[in-house]
């Protein structure tokens, strides 16, 4: 089996960091969304990864490169413009040939993996089978409708009255048969050719598509609340681990990762939390559920629940809750005795001051 992981896109919703950064890489744990999602195909016991980029290939590749590093043999296909998840498949058939593959989406994190889900399809090798999650309100997904014996009957993309609370993970597996599909279904109403249309399509012509229904955390990391709640997700299971330097007027509590080159003085930690690499973090507050990332400098702050990116800096800022700062970014409170806040803030960003 080879595995075909979707990392195009546009990631609009995920503006303003997506003009300067592929929302695949956007760090959880601090590990790329990306890594995350590799390792699970790893764990599959995959090890021919076709990767679809857009034009952040070079970013992504700079990250990845051969994939050696992750065990894995990537091999980057480029996509123009992002045309749909079928078109994905499409592009990539050369690639793919004849065998059995996963698709998965590079953003999508199942952190307990879909190892007995690939197993039981290698088995049974249905035509394809979809990981599915039931949901409080399937209208914002791809829904499948399935009979008591686990085929779907029917897919309805973002249906407005579903009939089925079973919604489409970004997992699929898939035969060589849907390469036919694709070939005969047309784009969308959205202009893209929808990988439901395609499965639809085998389901209307008599193959057999199973559902398997996923019970683990699921988060597709497309909007900033998403990649906050995976994040706090991937914290709770971190071991903590001190390579570091912490100092005798720092306190450390619950699972805390320093590490190697960071320092942490007159501080405390409250995990879980990671402190990246060459970060900084003096007379500050950090915890719980907050990542820095690399060569941060945090001064007189208190952070929780967030994630810092690499490079940037948080200085005097008491209270800083559920946010995302950027690479490089800079926070911090105006002078003293000013009654004034003042924001450089670029497009789509999203500031809440307290008022
Ligand atoms: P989406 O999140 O559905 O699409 P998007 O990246 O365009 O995001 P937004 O809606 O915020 O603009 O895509 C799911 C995954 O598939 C994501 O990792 C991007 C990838 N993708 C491609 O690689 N090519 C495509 O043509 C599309 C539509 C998505």
């Amino acid at each position: 089996m080879k595995a075909l992981v979707l990392s195009g896109g546009s990631g609009t919703r995920m503006r303003p960091f997506t003009y300067s950064m592929p929302k695949q890489l956007m760090p959880i744990a601090n590990r790329p969304v990306l890594e995350h999602v590799l390792e699970n195909i790893r764990e599959l016991g995959v090890s021919e990864v076709g990767v679809v980029v857009g034009d952040r290939e070079p970013e992504i590749a700079a990250v990845l490169g051969d994939g050696s590093r992750l065990g894995l043999e990537l091999t980057y296909i480029r996509q123009e413009q992002p045309l749909g998840l079928a078109h994905c498949v499409k592009i990539a058939r050369d690639f793919l040939g004849e065998d059995d593959f996963v698709m998965y989406l590079g953003d999508n994190m199942l952190p307990t993996g879909v190892r007995e889900i690939a197993e039981e399809f290698a088995a049974r090798r249905p035509t394809a089978q979809v990981v599915v999650q039931r949901v409080a309100d399937p209208r914002a997904f791809g829904v499948a409708e399935v009979a008591p014996d686990g085929r779907v009957t029917r897919l309805v993309e973002k249906p407005e009255r579903p009939n089925s609370d079973l919604a489409l993970t970004g997992v699929y597996f898939f035969t060589a048969a849907v390469h036919q599909a694709i070939d005969r279904i047309t784009p969308s109403a959205r202009g893209e050719l929808e990988i439901t249309d395609a499965l639809q399509w085998l389901v209307s012509y008599g193959a057999t598509v199973l559902a398997r229904e996923y019970t683990g955390y699921w988060k597709d990391t497309g909007r900033v609340e998403d990649v906050l709640d995976c994040n706090r997700e991937l914290l709770a299971r971190v071991e903590g681990a001190v390579a570091g330097l912490v100092d005798a007027d720092s306190d450390l509590t619950g699972a805390v990762v320093v590490e190697p080159g960071a320092r942490v003085v007159r501080s405390r930690i409250v995990g879980p939390a990671i402190v990246g690499a060459g970060s900084r973090v003096v007379d500050s507050r950090v915890g719980p559920y907050t990542s820095i990332g690399r060569d941060c400098r945090l001064l007189d702050t208190a952070v929780e629940d967030s994630i810092v990116l690499d490079g940037a800096s948080v200085s005097r800022v008491p209270a800083l809750r559920g946010s995302l700062i950027g690479r490089s970014a800079a926070v911090t409170s105006a002078d003293a005795g000013s009654a004034h806040n003042r924001l450089v803030v670029g497009d789509h960003t999203q500031v809440e001051v307290a008022a």
